[in-house]
């Protein structure tokens, strides 16, 4: 059985659907991500699986049963915060101990699962202090601490690591992997930052206005985007207008307009006359001197439109004969190289057939 089922949850606020029909199944131990724009109901779904807030419609069962008559301090559930949310005036260890306190535990249980929790995220040596001579790292762990140390069958993050810069977030990402793993407690994940939810989850569910679009593993939601709004949304992709002229289980051939014949990997549900997008990933597109002999079935005339140096990789906008623009991402793995193409040089894109996904508009 299933740990959390959401079935057909919605919740108005007026005459707004702020979550419209959402059906959700966590299992145990997953970490389950929710992603999606500001505004999309990520934290109304949220509040709804804590108890702070009740759906209009639908149900929420854990452990199968349903949890909607029941107050948020009687389920198995925790949440953390963005802010932090701890006490200013209580020490790391009192913070922590709190939930036990408020559980009636006894005091020797109380000391040594406090001594654990503070073990487990690494701020043993911190126990003494209060929350205004931590850093934001730091404060976040006391959060999770004090989450976990109740052994709650479930617990929510609502954007845990947005108040944190992006160094630290990344160091941040890789403990709550790791903490997770460790403690073996579901974790559902709120984040509007797709590379955070397909760094972290096992699952990832990406929402839009109220509503689920893709529930999928991370390399399913970045590699075969069911539709436009994931496809744009999770990772860079550009995507033109396509016609299918030919559909079969291993290939599409498919006429972009201005530009001619782009072949992809077949996909269900696909049909002659059909008419989408093509969707490529910078990553899979190469780019290289308009005169060099042609490698890949997918191979198109262009110029370098604009390029964008980040350090490690330059991304290239390559305008196409059509006037569309793809973009094509080169690492910069060379010392000392990071340019290889100027704005205006002619130049080739290509990418190989199972690059390129399709999408029904
Ligand atoms: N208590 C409320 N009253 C009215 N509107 C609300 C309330 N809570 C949330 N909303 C609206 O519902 C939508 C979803 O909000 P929220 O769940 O906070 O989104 P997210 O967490 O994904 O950014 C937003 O348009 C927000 O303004
Ligand atoms: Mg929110």
């Amino acid at each position: 059985m299933a740990l959390l089922e959401i079935r057909n949850v919605t919740r108005r606020f007026g005459s707004y659907t702020a979550v419209d029909n959402v059906t959700v199944t966590i299992e145990a131990g997953e970490f389950f991500t929710l992603l999606g724009p500001s505004g999309c109901g990520k934290t109304t779904l949220l509040r709804m699986i804590a108890g702070f807030d009740l759906p209009d419609s639908g149900q929420i069962l854990l452990d199968g049963k349903d949890v909607v008559g029941t107050p948020p301090e009687k389920r198995p559930v925790h949440t953390v915060f963005q802010t932090y949310a701890l006490f200013p005036h209580m020490t790391v260890a009192d913070n922590i101990a709190f939930p036990l306190k408020m559980a009636g535990k006894a005091l020797p249980e109380i000391k040594a699962r406090v001594s654990e929790a503070l073990d487990g995220v690494r701020l043993s040596d911190f126990r003494g202090r209060f929350p205004h001579e931590l850093s934001g790292g730091q404060k976040q762990r006391v959060a999770l601490a004090r989450g976990l140390v109740n052994r709650p069958r479930l617990l929510l993050l609502d954007e845990p690591l947005g108040a944190l810069d992006a160094k630290l977030r990344e160091e941040m990402q890789i403990e709550l992997i790791n903490l997770q793993k460790e403690v073996g407690i579901t974790f559902v994940f709120v984040t509007h930052a797709q590379n955070e939810a397909l760094a972290l989850s096992h699952r990832i569910a990406v929402m839009n206005r109220g509503s689920v679009e893709q529930i999928d593993e991370p390399s399913k939601i970045y590699g075969f985007p069911e539709n436009r709004f994931v496809a744009d949304f999770v990772g860079k992709i550009s995507m033109m207008s396509a016609r299918v002229l030919e559909s079969t289980p291993s290939h599409l051939k498919l006429e972009v307009s201005g530009l001619g014949e782009v072949v992809t990997v077949g996909k269900e549900g696909v049909k002659a006359g059909d008419n989408g997008l093509v969707a490529i990933r910078p990553e899979q597109v190469r780019i290289s001197h308009a005169s060099d002999e042609p490698q890949l079935k997918n191979h198109f005339l262009g110029k370098v439109h604009d390029f964008l140096y980040v350090g490690d990789v330059t991304t290239y906008i390559v305008e196409l004969s059509n006037g569309a623009y793809i973009e094509a991402l080169l690492p910069n793995s060379a010392p000392g190289r990071a340019k290889f193409y100027d704005v205006g040089d002619a130049v080739a894109v290509s990418w190989r057939h199972d690059a390129g996904i399709f999408l029904h508009e």
